[in-house]
């Protein structure tokens, strides 16, 4: 048993005297390439990692919900005859709107007692608010007998995102918590939803290191970025009558029509184009086992993160500059939405050493304090577990 499964059995039965009917574990993830693409109907490589959170759980025959967060020794309630988008704020908002969610696809569902606990780091950009998400979903599901398909369950847990938190999330962190499969990363077409699994070589290791950055201005400039895109679309729909997302843009397409662009624009709509056209070629890199030009295209992601998409921080770039100096490195990008969080570096495995002492003391030089480095497996994803 892991340790955060051990964490919220033992909350639970503290808390309320039994063992719980259910454990419901949905990973975090690491995108290894295709950032800030979900929105923009574009296409994402995730793999979900060893490092989960975990639901411990038991239906009430009311409508309330009563929630430990077994790591932070919170408590939080509500009662689901009361939810209403943006009503509750922390980390209880995220359970909220699942259950909002749900019941608003017709989905009744039960009371519960639930204990959360997790080791997916918190604001690292390792999505451990869709974990959480997908967790109780899948734990609300199963006590209220339903059974849903896991592409809708992604939809609802997106939605509970956008419309009951607040923030303006993609699809991807959703669909990775739920489709990956271990030794895998997972494709997917964000905008049939369609997904491919595409097998991580053994050989390769992928090292993440949190930059321990967590930066408040992150769903804002994540908001920002969204709507820069959708500006994007507007502007070139005169020229390209049939385009409705930057996903149906070639870069090609997108240097005849820079004239008809502001530049901030049209660089954020370079990013987005010339970041599709990379995970394709990655995944056909992955698959014919040639890791060079998969590290190669990771780098160049985060250059087009860094400059076209302003999406990156000095912490991030220095983390990724480390990574990149150690012999046996293939290639490093920051992870998830920026701003802050992590970076993760594709690495051979016996360079894992060299890498993981060179980026502790480079960063350390730096900026005084030590990042948090994790090797992470390709895992399977979302699971629930009767007792
Ligand atoms: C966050 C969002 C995702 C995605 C990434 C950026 O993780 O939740 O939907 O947009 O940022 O790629």
């Amino acid at each position: 048993m892991t340790h955060a499964e051990t964490r919220a059995i033992r909350a639970f039965q503290e808390r309320f005297g039994e063992l719980p009917s259910l454990r419901a574990r949905a990973p975090g993830r690491v995108n290894l390439i295709g950032e800030h693409t979900d929105y923009n109907e574009g296409f994402v490589l995730p793999i979900a990692i060893n490092r989960a959170i975990w639901v411990a759980a038991r239906p009430r025959r009311d409508r309330q919900a009563r929630l430990i967060a077994a790591d932070f020794g919170e408590e939080a309630g509500f009662s689901l005859d009361e939810l209403r988008p943006g009503g509750l704020r922390g980390w209880a908002a995220y359970p909220a709107g699942v259950a909002w969610a749900l019941e608003q696809a017709g989905f009744r569902l039960p009371g519960l007692d639930a204990a959360v606990a997790g080791d997916v780091p918190i604001g690292s950009g390792l999505s451990s608010s869709a974990a959480l998400e997908v967790a109780f979903a899948i734990a609300w599901v199963a006590l209220g007998g339903h059974t849903v398909p896991r592409l809708e369950l992604a939809r609802l847990c997106q939605r509970a995102e956008n419309e009951f938190v607040g923030v303006r999330c993609g699809i991807m962190d959703q669909m990775a918590a739920l489709f990956s499969q271990r030794g895998h990363a997972l494709l997917i077409d964000c905008r049939s939803l369609e997904t491919r699994l595409i097998p991580i070589p053994e050989e390769v290791v992928v090292l993440v290191a949190d930059s321990g950055v967590r930066r408040e201005l992150a769903a804002s400039g994540y908001n920002e970025r969204r709507a820069q895109c959708e500006e994007a679309v507007r502007r070139l729909q005169g020229r390209y009558p049939g385009i409705r997302a930057l996903r149906d843009l070639s870069p090609a397409q997108l240097e005849a029509a820079r004239e008809e662009l502001p530049e901030l624009i049209y660089r954020r709509a370079r990013h987005v184009v010339t970041e599709n056209e990379r995970v394709l070629q990655a995944v056909a890199a992955l698959e014919r086992g040639d890791l060079i030009t998969f590290g190669k295209l990771l780098n160049a992601s985060h250059e087009s993160l860094q400059l076209d998409y302003e999406v990156s921080a000095p912490e991030l770039d220095t983390l990724v500059e480390a990574a990149r100096s150690v012999p046996g490195v293939y290639g490093a990008r920051l992870t998830g939405a920026g701003f802050g969080g992590s970076i993760l570096a594709v690495v051979q495995r016996e360079a894992v050493p060299a890498a993981s002492d060179v980026i502790t003391h480079r960063y350390e030089d730096r900026f005084g304090r030590r990042p948090a480095l994790f090797a992470v497996e390709p895992d399977e994803g979302a699971t629930v577990h009767l007792q």
